[in-house]
């Protein structure tokens, strides 16, 4: 080996892309375990402009930001274009996503041959973490919109948000 390793060897980046309408502990967890695989995990908020959210992009990060603080390797990010080039702009190799059960996989598995197709872009599925195995952003507005408890499945800063968001409707 030539050289200090820390002048030879480049930082090993991933990317845990999503919606995040808004992060919940499911989503935590991934970039939580992503987090100790890389030296560098970005977290991109893909904008879809066909979709109308809850949260504003800038209040999805905002609250990303907060709940991702403690890990000193996370990066918070908007995006506003394919993954694929999001990844090419920063040289990352690698997409890290959770698979909750098997009715993921259908299109999880089309997106990656599509994003390796694209661009030779990897990715990496994670299994999640069983207790979050049926959580999506989705059910989580769902439940809490008609007052159903959500504590356990979100940061309490995200509950905070989500109370308020749905108070003002
Ligand atoms: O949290 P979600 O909504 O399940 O995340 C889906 C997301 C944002 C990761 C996916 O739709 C995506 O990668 N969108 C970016 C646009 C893109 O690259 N589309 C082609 C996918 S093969």
């Amino acid at each position: 080996m030539n050289g200090p390793e820390s002048e030879e060897t480049p930082l090993r980046r991933a990317v845990c892309p999503g919606s995040f309408d808004p992060v919940t502990n499911g989503h935590l967890d991934i970039i939580a375990r992503a987090s100790r695989l890389y030296d560098v995990v970005h977290v991109a908020v893909m904008i879809n402009q066909s979709k109308q959210g809850l949260f504003t992009v800038e209040e999805r990060i905002d609250l990303l930001r907060r709940v991702t603080a403690e890990y000193g390797n996370v990066k918070v990010e908007s995006f506003h274009g394919l993954l694929v080039d999001f990844c090419k702009q920063r040289d990352i190799p690698a997409i890290v996503k959770g698979l909750r059960a098997v009715s993921d996989f259908d299109y999880e598995l089309q997106m990656a041959q599509m994003n390796n197709g694209l661009s030779g872009v990897e990715t990496l599925f994670v299994p999640t973490n069983p207790t979050y195995s049926f959580l999506s952003s989705s059910l989580v507005k769902e439940v809490a919109a008609w007052g159903g408890d959500v504590s356990h499945l979100v940061p309490p800063l995200v509950l905070e948000a989500l109370t308020q968001r749905l108070g003002e409707r």
